[in-house]
């Protein structure tokens, strides 16, 4: 299948932070690359500058789901390029790198250097993580997120993905400036802002970020909803996710928009949910005469 012009092996993708292929590269050797479980991988956060992340705790379970304060910790773009490329480059599938700028220029710089680089078939532009205030004000608005694109667009002629937050009042109308701006397709839902009380000491939150991002089964209805209504206002290609855990949840998002699926929250449980899901989501759509429209 080809997505916002990346041919792809399958619908499945990762999550962007979900999955450290490096790490598991470590742990399971090439191996890994045999049976790569994603058709393209996704990569934390980069950002110009390190970054240390989030004052621990950075975790919190819920119910159904999970709290996060990670913070975008990273190694920043230079350390990126030099030690992680090199190795996410020989993954068997393409390579999306996610990045985040506190300004359009810096995210501009991180566009342009990536850009340039072979490696990388497309840029997911994080506008909305909940977890630092400069990333969610930039995509929780339309004109913010039209006046980043208005400023990086012209730094790459690669597919830029904007990943959109449920954290607003319209993604569609988010996702339109998008698309009225130059990206090339969306992502959606990035995580819920929450927040869980320390259980020993009153009045105060137990994440160390104050609020985290919710994830996990919990937000699956939220994230069928954000992109159906994505898919009414724009005709950009849709990367959809929230909650996935199985083929079945995959095809429903397929089915309320989406063009092409990433599981997140389900990895840390199973580093092999994508193929997993992959396989579940071809059966389906076998049994029901679809086969070919998603493989
Ligand atoms: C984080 O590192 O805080 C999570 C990433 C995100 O929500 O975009």
């Amino acid at each position: 299948m080809n997505f916002a012009g990346i041919e792809l092996s399958g619908s499945i993708v990762n999550a962007s932070g979900t999955f450290d292929a490096i790490a598991a590269r470590r742990a399971f050797g090439d191996a890994l690359l045999a049976s790569f479980p994603f058709a393209a991988f996704v990569s934390k956060t980069v950002t110009l500058e390190p970054r240390q992340g989030n004052p621990p705790p950075r975790l919190w379970e819920l119910g159904a789901g999970m709290l996060n304060s990670i913070g975008l910790p990273n190694k920043g773009l230079n350390r990126f390029l030099a030690e992680d490329l090199p190795q996410l480059a020989e993954l068997p599938v393409p390579l999306i790198v996610n990045v985040m700028g506190s300004a359009p220029q810096d995210v501009a710089r991180l566009v342009a250097a990536f850009g340039a680089r072979e490696e990388v078939a497309a840029l997911e532009l994080n506008v909305s993580c909940p977890n630092v205030t400069t990333g969610l004000l930039m995509g929780a608005d339309p004109g913010e997120t039209a006046a980043l694109l208005d400023v990086v667009r012209s730094q790459t002629a690669k597919p830029l993905i904007v990943k959109l937050t449920p954290n607003c009042a319209s993604p569609g109308e988010v996702a339109a400036a998008a698309e009225q701006h130059g990206a090339d397709a969306v992502s959606l839902i990035n995580t819920v802002r929450g927040m869980a009380m320390h259980p020993r000491r009153p009045r105060e939150p137990w994440l160390g970020g104050g609020t985290g991002g919710m994830s996990g089964p919990a937000v699956r209805a939220i994230a069928l909803a954000q992109v159906r209504e994505v898919r009414r206002r724009v005709r950009l290609p849709i990367l959809g996710m929230g909650g996935v855990q199985s083929g079945r949840h995959a095809r429903e998002l397929l089915d309320a928009g989406a063009d092409l699926v990433a599981v997140g929250t389900e990895s840390f449980r199973d580093p092999l949910a994508g193929s997993r899901i992959a396989a579940e989501l071809l059966e389906i759509d076998a049994n029901s005469g679809m086969i070919g429209v998603t493989a």
